[in-house]
């Protein structure tokens, strides 16, 4: 299936790249074309399916890892002032606590960021427009544990079963993949994966992670 997946994903961008260049022709060649009514409407939708075929083929490719040994506090502390600067200008509220005792571990740097931007994401989603959003990570007898909790709109209870399915989404433009690829990474990782949630109330998210394969 993944093999699959990642053979379709990379098919599809191909003829979806020559659309896109096409269409940026006919804007240059005829900028009149601009005001047409649902003109806009095609690149909307071109970045939209250019994004699902980049979620397609990170799902595809969730299993594989690329090893090195590096600081998982630092990572942590880049991906937590990123996504600060990101939710500056709203009003969710994002706190976080990343102990000083988190060190080198062994692992995917650029899947483990994935796990956590997905997961602040989908909080962000939750807890938008007005919640608070927090991270903490400690670590402990070789293990780190990372919580994310939000106090935004919750996952019911004949929901919360399936949404680390594929495809399983609830909101209107989701694909659906973004837990499933937490998942594979954080399992591929020997780590595990938890959600408990609360509609109304709120949803933590808690991963466990060796520090070494
Ligand atoms: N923190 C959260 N609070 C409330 N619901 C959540 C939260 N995280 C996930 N969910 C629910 O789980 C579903 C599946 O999440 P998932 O990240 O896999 O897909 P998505 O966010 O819908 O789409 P994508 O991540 O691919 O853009 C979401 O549609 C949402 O209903
Ligand atoms: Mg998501």
């Amino acid at each position: 299936m993944e093999y699959l997946l990642h053979k379709f994903s990379h098919e599809l961008r191909n003829p979806l790249t020559t659309v896109s260049s096409t269409i940026q022709l006919i804007e240059l060649q005829h900028p009149e074309v601009k005001d047409f009514k649902y003109w806009s409407n095609i690149s909307v939708d071109l970045e939209y399916m250019n994004q699902l075929i980049t979620e397609l083929s990170d799902f595809s490719k969730s299993e594989q890892l690329h090893i090195s040994t590096f600081s998982f506090r630092a990572l942590l502390e880049h991906i937590s002032l990123s996504f600060a600067a990101s939710v500056a200008n709203s009003k969710v509220e994002y706190t976080s606590k990343i102990s000083p005792s988190i060190n080198q571990i062994t692992g995917d740097k650029t899947k483990l960021q994935e796990v956590f931007l997905n997961l602040l994401k989908n909080a962000f989603d939750a807890a938008y427009p007005d919640k608070t959003i927090y991270l903490e990570a400690s670590c402990k007898h070789q293990t780190i544990c990372i919580r994310i909790a939000d106090t935004g709109c919750g996952i019911t209870k004949e929901q919360l079963p399936t949404i680390f399915e594929p495809f399983v989404t609830y909101k209107k433009n989701g694909s659906g993949l973004g837990l499933a690829i937490c998942n594979n990474i954080i399992r591929a990782h020997g780590g595990t994966i938890h959600v408990e949630s609360t509609v109304n109330v709120g949803t933590t998210f808690t991963i466990t992670l060796p520090l070494h394969q």
